[in-house]
């Protein structure tokens, strides 16, 4: 047993087209797994398989919207079919809505809330059925470091990764007991198409280069590691931990 090695596990990595979700698929599927990209769109996630491929790896695509549970239920059926399991869930799809508290509508609340939390709660849900019965599984929710602090603008958001990492917790002690552990990761501030926004906007930049000891944004590529980690032998004893990777920023006061 190689204690980094995917070989022969079937991962599915929601949000893979593009940003955090592409380099942790990348990642992946280098450490020998075979990945499923999922997105909205065919065309970025055939890219993005072409890319793994080309670097020698395995991947596949399924298309679906996370926010639609009839569909994201089904595609993981489609994709235990398909590769006779899943082992590895990484519920990594986000959005985000930025708008002062006395604009933010409540349906924009909900969307957000819906998208980057209970989507995570249903696909779990459905991943442990085929994980359970196999005594083997690896849930990854990509949470954030407003897990655990606050800002303005995206109450949200906020709600939704807090609640993410409270959902870790309950599944990492529910699905132990089946050989399933459950962790998150809560990245910092890495560039991503997610926050074009603010690294547009030179006032923000500094403040995350002056916030981060390490006096920088993360670059995307630098969380794949976490999530070979957590799912390889290495991270066989990890369960319900909340792995913030974020330069040294919510450790300084
Ligand atoms: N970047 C950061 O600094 C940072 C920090 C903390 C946490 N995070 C979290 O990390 C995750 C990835 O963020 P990112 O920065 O990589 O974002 P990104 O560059 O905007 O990528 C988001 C990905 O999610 C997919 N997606 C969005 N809505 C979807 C839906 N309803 N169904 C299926 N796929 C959907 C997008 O694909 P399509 O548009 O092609 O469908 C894309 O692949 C998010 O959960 C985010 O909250 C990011």
């Amino acid at each position: 047993m190689e204690i980094f090695s995917l070989t022969g596990k079937r991962a599915l990595v929601t949000g893979s087209s593009r940003g955090l979700g592409l380099e942790m698929a990348r990642a992946l599927a280098s450490a020998g797994a075979h990945v499923v990209l999922n997105g909205r769109y065919e065309d970025t996630l055939r890219a993005g398989v072409a890319e793994i491929e080309a670097a020698g790896g395995s991947a596949s695509i399924s298309v679906f919207d996370v926010s639609d549970e009839a569909a994201a239920l089904g595609a993981m059926d489609q994709m235990a079919a398909d590769f006779g399991g899943i082992d590895i869930l990484i519920n990594n799809a986000g959005i985000v809505h930025r708008a002062e508290l006395k604009e933010f509508t409540t349906e924009d609340y909900a969307r957000v809330v819906h998208t980057n939390l209970t989507s995570c709660f249903y696909m779990a849900r459905h991943a442990a059925g085929y994980m359970t019965g196999q005594k083997f599984g690896r849930i990854i929710n990509i949470a954030s470091v407003l897990s655990v602090l606050g800002r303005p603008t995206v109450p949200a958001y906020i709600s939704a990764k807090a609640g993410l990492a409270g959902l870790t917790r309950g599944l990492a002690v529910e699905l132990g007991p089946d050989g399933v552990t459950c962790n998150a990761i809560a990245p910092g501030y890495f560039a991503t198409e997610l926050n074009a926004a603010l690294v547009e906007d030179p006032e923000f930049n500094q403040f995350v280069c002056d916030r981060t000891p390490l006096g920088r944004w993360g670059d995307p590529a630098e969380l794949g590691g976490a999530a070979v980690f957590l799912a390889s032998p290495a991270g066989a004893y990890v369960n319900g931990h909340l792995l913030v990777i974020d330069g040294g920023m919510t450790v300084k006061l």
